[in-house]
C-alpha cells in the first residue's frame, strides 16, 4: 500500500491514543458503533482506497458527487486497457474475425447487463444507448387505443448504489447509464424493454446495421430485429467490451448488496451529524430535504440542503459550493437531475419560474415546449425579449397578474454518496458546514451589505463576491 495514504495514516495514528486528532477520535467511534459491520467492504476500502480511487483526485480532497458520476477503480482502467491493447476488435456488424469478436463482446456484455439486473432474457431486450436520458427519449409517453399503461423506471441515480431486482419489480422500461454504476466507460448506458413492449419504441432515424431493407428513392424502410433495430449507427464496441470490468470490480465490493449497506452506514452516520449541526442562538444550520427520517428504504446516499444563517435565511448553494470547493470537497449546488423535485422542496411555482426565466436569463434561448398529452414537440430559437414577451401573454392568456421579478431560493447543495465513499468524506462535509456556517461570522463581517444582494439577486452575480469573502476567511 502507498506510504502516502491518508486513510491508513488515520488508521496508525488512532493507534497511539494520545495523539488523536478529532477525525481519528470521530471515526474511531463510528467504528465502534454497530455502522461499522457494513462499512468498507470488511477492510478492502481501507487498504485500497487511496491506490484506486483516492490518489487521482490527491491528497485533501473528498469526492462528494457520486450521483453525478460514479468512480471506477485504478484496476478496472488497467484491465480494460489490458484488454484493449491485447484484443483485435472491430466494427460489430461485420462478419470478419475482428468483426465477430466485437459481436460476441457485445452480445456478453448484454448477457452481463441482464444478469446484473436479474432479468431474463426471454422477458427483455438491452438496447444500448448513450446514458439514461436517450433511453427515456425513446420511450413513447402516449398509451395507445386500448389504453394499456406502461411502466418506465428511471433508475439512473438509484442502480448506482442498490440492487434492482428486475424480476421483482418487473418493469416495462429501464433506464441506466454505467458511468453511474462503476465510472467508467462513460458516455454509453442501456435501455431495458420487456419484449411485448418493444413496439412503444420510438423509431425515426436509422443507420449503421440498425436496418434490414431499405431503398434509396422511397421512404421506407424495415428495421432489424430487436435490440439492434433501435441503435443507431456502430455501437461504442470497445466500451461495451469494458462493461465486464465493471462489473467484476463490482462483485469484487461483494455486489451491490455490499455497496448498498456501506453506503448506507455513511449514509446514517451523516444524517445524525447534519441534524446536529446548529447556530448558537439554536437555530438548525442545515435544511435537510428527502426522507432521511424513514430510513433507506424510502432515501438512499442523496443529501439535498441549504445551508442557513442564524435567522434561517438561505445560503445561496454557489456560496457553499465555492466554500466547498475551495477546502476540496466536491459537490454540487443547483437543481441537478430533479427540477421537479427540487422545486417543490424550496416552494417555487411554476408561475415564479417563468418570471425567472423572463427576467434573468442572457444570452439566447431554446424554447422547448413539451408536449401537453400528445407526442409533438416543436421547438425555436428566441432572444431574452421573446421570453419574457411570451411569458407575459401566458400570464395575460391565462388572467393572471403581471410578471415581475422575484427573488428566488433557488439552487439548494447536493451531496451523493457511492461505493468508494470514505468515513473522511463524510466529516470533511459536517467539519465543512460546522466550520464555515456556523453564526456566520465571516459573512456577517465582510458582507453585512452583502445579504441583501443575496435576496434580490440571482446566485451566479454574487457569488464571486462571496468567494472572495471565504477565500478571506481562510
Ligand atoms: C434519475 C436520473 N435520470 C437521468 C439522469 C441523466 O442520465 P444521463 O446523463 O446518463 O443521460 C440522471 C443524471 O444524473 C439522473 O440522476
Amino acid at each position: 500500500m502507498s506510504k502516502s495514504n491518508p486513510l491508513s495514516a488515520a488508521a496508525a495514528a488512532a493507534a497511539a491514543p494520545a495523539a488523536l486528532s478529532d477525525l481519528q477520535k470521530a471515526k474511531a467511534s463510528f467504528l465502534n458503533s454497530e455502522l461499522s459491520s457494513s462499512y468498507g467492504y470488511q477492510g478492502w476500502l481501507e487498504q485500497h482506497w487511496w491506490a484506486e480511487v483516492g490518489a487521482r483526485f490527491g491528497p485533501g480532497q473528498h469526492y462528494l458527487d457520486y450521483t453525478g458520476a460514479g468512480q471506477f477503480t485504478t484496476s478496472q482502467l488497467a484491465a480494460a486497457f489490458q484488454e484493449l491493447s491485447t484484443t483485435g476488435l472491430g466494427n460489430p456488424h461485420s462478419n470478419n474475425p475482428s468483426s465477430a469478436a466485437a459481436t460476441r463482446e457485445v452480445a456478453a456484455a448484454r448477457a452481463l447487463v441482464l444478469a446484473h439486473f436479474n432479468a431474463s432474457a426471454e422477458e427483455y431486450h438491452v438496447i444500448y444507448t448513450k446514458g439514461a436520458t436517450e433511453g427515456l427519449k425513446m420511450v413513447h409517453a402516449k398509451s395507445d387505443v386500448h389504453n394499456q399503461h406502461f411502466v418506465l423506471l428511471d433508475a439512473a441515480a438509484y442502480a448506482a448504489t442498490h440492487a434492482l431486482d428486475m424480476s421483482a419489480v418487473q418493469p416495462d422500461f429501464l433506464t441506466v447509464s454505467f458511468y453511474k454504476l462503476f465510472g467508467y466507460p462513460s458516455g454509453l448506458g442501456a435501455l431495458l424493454v420487456r419484449k411485448q413492449a418493444a413496439q412503444r419504441l420510438r423509431k425515426v432515424y436509422f443507420g449503421g446495421g440498425s436496418v434490414s431493407y431499405c431503398t434509396a428513392e422511397d421512404a421506407w424502410h424495415v428495421l432489424s430485429p430487436a435490440p439492434a433495430g433501435y441503435e443507431d449507427g456502430t455501437l461504442g464496441s470497445l466500451n461495451i467490451a469494458c462493461l465486464k470490468h465493471g462489473f467484476s470490480q463490482l462483485a469484487a465490493l461483494g455486489g451491490m448488496q455490499a455497496v448498498s449497506a456501506h453506503v448506507e452506514s455513511l449514509r446514517q452516520w451523516t444524517y445524525s451529524q447534519l441534524l446536529q449541526l446548529c447556530h448558537s442562538n439554536g437555530q438548525p444550520l442545515v435544511r435537510l430535504f428527502g426522507r432521511h427520517a424513514e430510513g433507506p428504504r424510502q432515501q438512499g446516499g442523496i443529501f439535498q440542503f441549504q445551508v442557513l444563517t442564524p435567522e434561517g435565511d438561505r445560503v445561496p448553494g454557489s456560496l457553499v459550493d465555492a466554500a466547498a470547493s475551495a477546502a476540496g470537497l466536491h459537490l454540487r449546488s443547483g437543481c441537478n437531475c430533479n427540477p421537479g423535485r427540487c422545486m417543490a422542496n424550496l416552494g417555487i411555482t411554476p408561475q415564479q419560474e417563468r418570471e425567472r426565466a423572463a427576467k434573468f436569463h442572457k444570452g439566447p434561448i431554446l424554447i422547448v415546449m413539451r408536449p401537453q398529452g400528445s407526442n409533438s414537440s416543436s421547438s425555436s430559437s428566441s432572444s431574452p425579449e421573446a421570453i419574457v414577451r411570451l411569458a407575459e401573454q401566458q400570464q395575460q392568456d391565462a388572467g393572471e397578474p403581471p410578471l415581475e421579478a422575484v427573488p428566488l431560493p433557488l439552487g439548494s447543495v447536493r451531496v451523493s454518496l457511492g461505493a468508494y465513499s470514505t468515513f473522511e468524506d463524510c466529516y470533511a462535509l459536517v467539519r465543512l458546514l460546522g466550520g464555515t456556517f456556523t453564526d456566520f461570522e465571516v459573512y456577517q463581517r465582510e458582507l453585512a451589505a452583502g445579504m441583501k444582494l443575496v435576496r434580490v439577486m440571482d446566485d451566479a452575480e454574487h457569488a464571486v463576491k462571496l468567494r472572495a469573502a471565504v477565500a478571506l476567511a481562510q
